[in-house]
């Protein structure tokens, strides 16, 4: 892999020598990468190069996934998150996420936004999960659109209401990171402005990872990329030189359309 000078003096997340496996198949090899606290940086690659499986391996996702093995070392503020110690309900609040496409419970829109606080019992009255819940959905800017059906469905919301919605639902419980895979994929253009206006306000209070097939988004968005190709990490740097002077020859390709 070639590395800028990026040296990030106290990551959010470190990854170190990270390998998954889907039973025999080895689906990423060897991924070294720190994520800022301050940063939002976008994973890229072509479809099938490993970015979701590496995402989900930032928050045990994988550990759902019958069959799938992570080796290597992931730390989230310098513990490992793979250690027997730790509690990977707590891990899943600490490090949020958000899919490709948007899954809001079957629930009120309240109640989607309280889940976590519920479970985690974060809130210590009504009044309390009230604020929680006011404060995630202003954040996630959904609150004037929602503040007068608090109680409808929220899986009657449009699709691009139901992506903030869960990104409201994991700002609730307060996490550290959020990991966003294709937020936009299922969302028109509008909806998409929304969710990149939205990323640019929260960067700074979280440390927020989103994948991204989506050049463009990610050259808007973040301020470091890191491009995989075939499981593997090629390249990882400033944004701003990855499309621009990037130095590996497949990251060059990439960029300038020769696959996709
Ligand atoms: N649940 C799974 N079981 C087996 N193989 C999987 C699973 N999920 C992904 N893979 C394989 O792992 C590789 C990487 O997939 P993925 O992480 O989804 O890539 P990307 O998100 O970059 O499109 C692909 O070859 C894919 O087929
Ligand atoms: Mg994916």
């Amino acid at each position: 892999m070639t590395q800028d000078d990026l040296s990030i003096a106290d990551p959010k997340m470190r990854a170190q020598g990270v390998s998954v496996f889907y039973g025999e198949k080895q689906a990423i090899n060897d991924v070294s990468i720190d994520v800022g606290t301050d940063l939002v940086t976008a994973f890229i690659g072509p479809s099938g190069c490993g970015k979701s499986t590496f995402l989900r391996s930032l928050n045990r996702m994988n550990d759902t996934i019958a069959g799938a093995k992570v080796t290597g070392t992931i730390e989230l503020d310098g513990e490992d998150i793979y250690a027997p110690s730790m509690d990977v309900v707590q891990l899943r609040a600490r490090v949020g996420m958000v899919f490709q496409k948007p899954n809001p419970f079957p629930k009120s829109i309240y109640d989607n936004v309280a889940y976590g606080s519920r479970i985690h019992g974060l809130a210590s009255s009504k009044a309390d999960l009230d604020g929680i819940v006011e404060r995630a959905l202003t954040r996630a800017g959904l609150w004037d659109e929602v503040k007068d059906r608090l109680t409808e469905s929220g899986t009657a919301l449009s699709g691009g209401q139901q992506q903030r919605l869960c990104i409201a639902r994991a700002i609730a419980v307060d996490p550290e990171v959020i990991l966003m895979d294709e937020p936009c994929s299922a969302l028109d253009p509008i909806a998409t402005a929304k969710i990149e206006e939205l990323i640019h306000e929260l960067r700074g209070k979280y440390a927020i990872v989103i994948v991204t097939h989506n050049m463009q988004q990610a050259a808007r968005v973040s301020q470091r990329t890191a491009f995989f190709h075939l499981g593997t990490l090629v390249e990882y740097g400033k944004t701003t030189d990855i499309f621009t002077n990037p130095k590996a020859e497949r990251t060059k390709d990439y960029i300038t359309g020769r696959y996709g």
